[in-house]
């Protein structure tokens, strides 16, 4: 399923809004996410910052993590916007972490991850451009 213009920027300033709500005395470096579940609902995560580094966690996770505990597991896309100062600078791609946090329940073929930037572009990737060759539950199961 392809997103059109119009709903991409919906998630985009979906994501934008949780700017506002993120955790970051460390890094002063904000990012909101917006997901997308196959059913319609919308998941939004901020990045919650911790005194012992490690222990943060990135505003995608705390979207995907959100919907899961309530009990959505197949989502669509996903539309991540970061910055310093709460505000959108360049495009801000997801980390390594949640690239892998999202192929655990997203497919790599038509999982859409949307980017947008300060001058309000937006770009759009599948999973598997962000991630190709990744290891996924399928890897686990035995014959
Ligand atoms: N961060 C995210 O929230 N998502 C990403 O994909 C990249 C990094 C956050 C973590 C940390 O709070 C701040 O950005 C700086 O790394």
């Amino acid at each position: 399923m392809t997103l059109d213009e119009g709903k991409k920027r919906e998630l985009a300033a979906r994501a934008e809004e949780m700017l506002r709500r993120s955790y970051v005395p460390y890094s002063g470096f904000s990012v909101g996410a917006a997901l997308l579940c196959k059913n319609g609902e919308i998941f939004t995560g901020c990045n919650i910052e911790n005194a012992s580094y490690p222990a943060t966690n990135c505003a995608e996770r705390t979207a995907i993590f959100k919907a899961v505990s309530e009990g959505f597991t197949e989502f669509t896309a996903i539309a991540v916007v970061g910055g310093f100062k709460r505000r959108i600078e360049s495009f801000c791609p997801p980390c390594g972490v949640c690239r892998q946090v999202m192929a655990e329940f997203c497919d790599p073929e038509t999982f859409q991850v949307i980017l947008a930037n300060a001058e309000g572009e937006l770009r759009t990737m599948a999973l598997k451009e962000l991630l190709p060759m990744s290891f996924t539950p399928d890897h686990l199961q035995r014959e």
